[in-house]
């Protein structure tokens, strides 16, 4: 099957897919920082943060069966799964491949996220800083978008958001191990006193 309207609409869920995966990305930095979002409970963040990566999941699914249903690109669900053997471009397109293995293997151990423990499952969950930059550059690399005002100033916009939080992130962690020693002294002194 081919169409004009699946190659549209699998570009549109590309776009929606990345803005939706900056937003979980963000969250979820917002979600380990405890930040508390303005008009929500305290654990409004961990459901909005988990909600939307489930919608961004939704979208992706969209995305690819497009992908795959568009017969004039020949995307075979081998390609989806293994990354760099498509004969469409090989490279762009296994980058989303290798963004998808992992953006599934964040989503299979949160779902198990009971079961595995906490440390594995945080383990697996830092896949997701992986993930987002390589799926950025396969859209860079593959999109018919790209160089459209449009596109380059969402990519932008993703872009300084995920590298602004990010900054804060590392910025927040650094702080914190410098504060550590500190207060475990000061805290064994008080033990001691
Ligand atoms: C986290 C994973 C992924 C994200 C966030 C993502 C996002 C994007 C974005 C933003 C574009 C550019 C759309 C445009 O220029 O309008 C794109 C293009 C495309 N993606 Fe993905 N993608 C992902 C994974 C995949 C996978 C696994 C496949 C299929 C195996 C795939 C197939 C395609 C194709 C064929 C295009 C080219 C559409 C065109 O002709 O412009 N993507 N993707």
């Amino acid at each position: 099957m081919t169409s004009e309207y699946l190659w549209y609409a699998n570009r549109a869920t590309g776009a929606v897919s990345l803005i939706l995966f900056t937003v979980v990305v963000l969250l979820g930095i917002a979600v380990r920082l405890r930040t508390r979002l303005p008009g929500l409970p305290r654990f409004g963040t961990v459901s909005l943060h988990r909600t939307l990566s489930l919608s961004a999941a939704v979208f992706l699914a969209l995305h690819i069966a497009l992908a795959v249903l568009d017969s004039y690109v020949g995307i075979t669900l081998t390609d989806v799964l293994v990354p760099f053997v498509s004969d469409y471009h090989p490279l762009w397109l296994g980058l989303g491949t290798v963004a998808l293995d992992l953006v599934l293997a964040v989503l299979v151990t949160s779902l198990l996220r009971a079961r595995l423990g906490h440390r594995a499952w945080r383990a697996t969950h830092w896949l997701a800083y992986g993930s987002w930059p390589i799926a950025l550059v396969h859209g860079i690399g593959i999109g018919t978008d790209t160089g459209t005002d449009w596109m380059t100033w969402l990519t932008v916009a993703c872009t300084a958001a995920v590298l602004t939080a990010g900054g804060i992130r590392v910025a927040h962690s650094a702080r914190a191990s410098r504060r550590t020693p500190a207060s475990l002294l000061r805290t064994a002194e008080g033990a001691r006193s």
